[in-house]
């Protein structure tokens, strides 16, 4: 399980990240938010790609601080922006740089990389250069590279901010069927039907925590109230919220 304890972060000095304490067991977690409330930063914390300033998060007896590589090896990260994170020429060769930690022999990754590729609708682009795909292949590369490493945790990033709909809905479809806890940090409240809890992020700090609907009606009428005064210095104490 993923605690994040005391977890604060700035940037040059500017405090993003505000002492979140937080246990994430169940399957499914949404985090939604205003732009800039800190999502990202917090979604990079849960693999160590960011440190904290302060507090640690830990996945059981590890923390990122004393151990980022093996908890990288177990907490998937899928960014927005696939061109991020495909580093090999080819489709294939992506998926299977991925598997090497897991030293499964040659035979068994040519069969591992095919089922991939099968699964996520790639097979026909085994060998095609992985940057002249189409942004929602690269996606369904993204994840099905770090699917591949079978992570225990998946975390993603705005998974379908670049997508149609058609390949934010393949995206939608591969999440729901995953047996891996998905911490999921999105703009798209349509992928957290059926989730076990969303959390609401405002100003660095988790400001609801709850079911899918909860959640989201309380992020409409904080952004409604958000968009009514701009320049409103601070989110208004809605009821519900939990801080
Ligand atoms: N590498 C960085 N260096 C400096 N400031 C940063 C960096 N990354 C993020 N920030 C700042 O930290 C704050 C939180 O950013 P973050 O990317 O975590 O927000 P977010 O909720 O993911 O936003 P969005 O919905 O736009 O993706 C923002 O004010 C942003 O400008
Ligand atoms: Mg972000």
């Amino acid at each position: 399980m993923l605690r994040l304890e005391g977890v604060s972060h700035a940037y040059d000095g500017r405090r993003v990240l505000h002492g979140i304490d937080l246990e994430l067991s169940e399957h499914r977690i949404g985090v939604i938010g205003a732009n800039g409330s800190g999502k990202s930063t917090l979604a990079r914390t849960l693999n160590g790609l960011v440190l904290p300033d302060e507090g640690r998060v830990w996945l059981g007896e590890w923390n990122t601080h004393r151990h980022a590589r093996r908890i990288r090896r177990r907490v998937g990260f899928v960014f927005s922006d696939a061109a991020n994170q495909i580093i090999m020429p080819t489709v294939a060769e992506d998926v299977e740089v991925g598997l090497r930690p897991l030293k499964p022999g040659r035979a068994e990754t040519e069969r591992r990389v095919d089922r991939i590729l099968q699964r996520y609708g790639l097979a026909g682009h085994r060998d095609h250069p992985a940057h002249l795909l189409s942004g929602g292949q690269r996606q369904m590369l993204a994840l099905a590279s770090v699917l591949a490493t079978e992570p225990e945790v998946l975390v993603c990033d705005e998974p379908t901010t670049l997508l149609d709909l058609r390949n934010s809905r393949m995206v939608h479809r591969v999440l729901d069927t995953l047996d891996q806890r998905v911490v999921l940090f999105t703009h798209d409240l349509d992928l957290l039907a059926g989730f076990d809890r969303v959390l609401v992020m405002d100003g660095g700090r988790v400001v609801h925590d709850g079911a899918p609907a909860g959640a989201i009606d309380f992020y409409t009428r904080l952004m409604d109230a958000a968009a009514d005064d701009p320049a409103a210095p601070d989110p208004p104490d809605l009821p519900g919220g939990r801080t």
